[in-house]
């Protein structure tokens, strides 16, 4: 199922890298109590961190985001957006997969500015960049500033740019968010290239009615996006070991392509 070699290489590596100082069943213990931090006590994610454990750290990096670099990969390729871009911002980009399937697909790779909250996902991200073979650099901080801060750059370089949001906008609070669909608004009325993605689950995304009919100008696309084959190895053992029955990639997506304006820059 994966035919790109840099993700089997980087497979290995992560599977090396975060099995080192865990059993199996440590780790798919760990796997399903990150699943419910995320799932059944998620009203607590902005009091207690869901990473606050070297197992729940290692789920997140060795399951998770390997399963949001597939299903980005899948979302980009079923909506063809645009693989011809200068640099990608990862707001919320955790341990960078989402930026690093978008640049992956790009024949000359961008350059990645991932932005987050948390140290330990930021050493993540440069980490997985490097493995792949992508040139990327962090920024700890708020996404939502992040976003506003690209509203100073010129319209040449905002056309260049691509800004992706994978699973991290509902973790935001309303005002925040609120904030950050003005500032989306702006950057894609001056060309950037959009794509977020959540969770199919409706009830996380009680908001993405709202974004659709906000970004409707802009000719958003939105749609689910579910992926045909199963979890490739080792993700499928992982998947089947902490009993998930639900083994296909997925995702809720919005996006904005600027192929015309590209054209006309000639
Ligand atoms: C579910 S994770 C998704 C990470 C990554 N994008 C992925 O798809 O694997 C959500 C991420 O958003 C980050 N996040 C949440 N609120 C944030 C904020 N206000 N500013 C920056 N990062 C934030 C969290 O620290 C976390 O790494």
């Amino acid at each position: 199922m994966i035919a790109d070699p840099r993700l089997k290489t980087w497979l290995v590596a992560l599977e090396a890298r975060h099995m080192a100082n865990l059993t199996r069943r440590e780790f798919t213990r760990a796997v399903r109590a990150l699943s419910a931090r995320y799932v059944e006590r998620r009203t607590q994610l902005s009091d207690r961190s869901p990473l606050d454990s070297a197992g729940k750290r290692a789920a997140f990096a060795l399951f998770y985001a390997p399963v949001h670099l597939l299903t980005t990969r899948e979302a980009m390729a079923h909506l063809g957006i645009r693989t011809d871009l200068a640099s990608l911002v990862d707001l919320g980009c955790g341990t960078g997969v989402c930026s690093a399937a978008w640049a992956l697909l790009h024949e000359i790779p961008p350059s990645i500015t991932g932005v987050d909250t948390h140290p330990w996902a930021l050493e993540e991200a440069r980490w997985n960049w490097r493995t792949l073979g992508l040139r990327g650099q962090t920024t700890r901080g708020d996404l939502v500033a992040a976003a506003r801060t690209l509203l100073k750059q010129s319209d040449a370089v905002l056309a260049r740019t691509g800004v992706i949001a994978g699973w991290s906008i509902n973790e935001l609070p309303k005002p925040e968010r609120a904030q950050l669909l003005d500032t989306i608004d702006h950057l894609v009325g001056r060309g950037v290239t959009l794509v977020i993605l959540e969770p199919l689950a409706r009830g996380v995304t009680p908001w993405w009615d709202e974004w659709v009919e906000r970004l409707a100008p802009h000719e958003v696309l939105a749609c689910d996006v579910k992926g045909e084959a199963g979890l490739p190895p080792p993700l499928d053992s992982f998947s089947d070991a902490a009993g998930f029955r639900n083994k296909l990639l997925g995702a809720r997506v919005m996006a904005i392509r600027f192929n015309d304006s590209l054209r006309s820059e000639g």
